[in-house]
């Protein structure tokens, strides 16, 4: 039987499998494993996790696919000119994780700035002697301000986050305007780059990775930052430069960094786990169960709306 849905894993909660009730040539095949890789010249439609790049190479080999969808909001890791003029739909899951994602970027701000690896450690250790005056000193947070790259669903949920903390909230996005930004409780301003990292004591990145934000915090932008600057990533890690940001901790130019994504995921450069004043966390930015279960439906209905509206039935005689 030809194989019309070819996912690389099955999905948190029922609707890959009712995905399966209705196409029955739904199958599971690792990325890359023989079955998949065979199975591609006769797929429909592709699913596809955010760390499983398909190449334009692997899309010539797909003669029939009509969908791709990608288990996330990111769509980096896709040929998305060549899928637009082959006319190859793309289904990702924005809206369902945008609390998810800003609830873990404010998780890792306030574990950085009130030392929390390094408290529990201490409490577990058994070596705590006490309450005393100066026992890891945090950073407030009150009264500064948050520098939030991208101005999308993400940066604003965020932005409403840290205002809440009492931060002062402005905004850099990729479009460039300087109309305000409305992010629900308030609405804040829109800054040219260099003027937002000079007064940004934490920056937080919620734009996507495209051609105009890979490694647009260079060095050289990253210099900017005031003195001890904390900087969160939960979006992708291609757009800081990583070794320079390890190197101005080094420095204590910087703060903190609290990570969520990497560079070459899975492997974080060794350099990160080695130094003071980082959390680092596996990608977690989407993970509840509440959550990956509306990324699965949302996907799951998009896969399911394209291979009917692109004139195929349900596979059911
Ligand atoms: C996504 O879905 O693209 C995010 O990286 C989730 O953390």
């Amino acid at each position: 039987m030809t194989i019309r849905i070819l996912s690389t894993s099955t999905l948190v909660g029922p609707h890959i499998e009712n995905l399966g009730h209705d196409f029955p040539e739904l199958r599971i095949a690792p990325y890359r494993s023989t079955l998949w890789t065979e199975a591609l010249p006769g797929a429909e439609a592709l699913v596809v996790m955010l760390s499983e790049p398909l190449t334009e190479e692997d899309l010539e080999l797909c003669t029939n696919v009509k969908v791709i969808g990608t288990y996330s909001v990111g769509t980096n890791h896709l040929p998305q000119v060549y899928c637009k003029a082959r006319g190859i739909y793309i289904v990702n899951t924005p809206g369902v994780l945008t609390d998810a994602t800003a609830d873990l970027a404010l998780t890792l701000l306030l574990a950085l700035t009130r030392r929390v690896r390094e408290g529990e450690a201490l409490a577990r250790s058994g070596d705590w002697k006490g309450w005393a005056p100066d026992l890891l000193l945090g950073s407030s947070l009150t009264g500064k301000t948050c520098g939030i790259l991208g101005s999308g669903p993400i940066g604003r949920a965020f932005a409403r986050r840290a205002w809440a903390m009492g931060m002062k909230v402005i905004f850099w996005d990729r479009e460039g305007t300087h109309a305000p930004v409305d992010f629900g409780v308030n609405t804040s301003h829109r800054l040219p780059l260099d003027d937002l990292l000079r007064h940004s004591n934490v920056l937080s990145l919620h734009c996507p990775l495209t051609d105009q934000t890979r490694g647009i915090l260079s060095r050289e932008k990253l210099t900017l930052l005031p003195e001890g600057a904390f900087i969160i990533n939960t979006s992708r890690g291609g757009i800081i430069d990583e070794p320079a940001a390890i190197e101005l901790l080094r420095q204590k130019k910087l703060g903190g960094v609290g990570l969520d994504v990497y560079e070459n995921e899975p492997d974080i450069d060794p350099q990160w786990r080695a130094i003071p004043g980082t959390v680092l966390l596996p990608h977690l930015g989407s993970a509840t169960v509440e959550t990956r279960e509306a990324m699965s439906k949302l996907l799951c209905d998009g896969i399911r709306q394209a291979l009917l509206t692109s004139g195929s039935d349900t596979g059911q005689d």
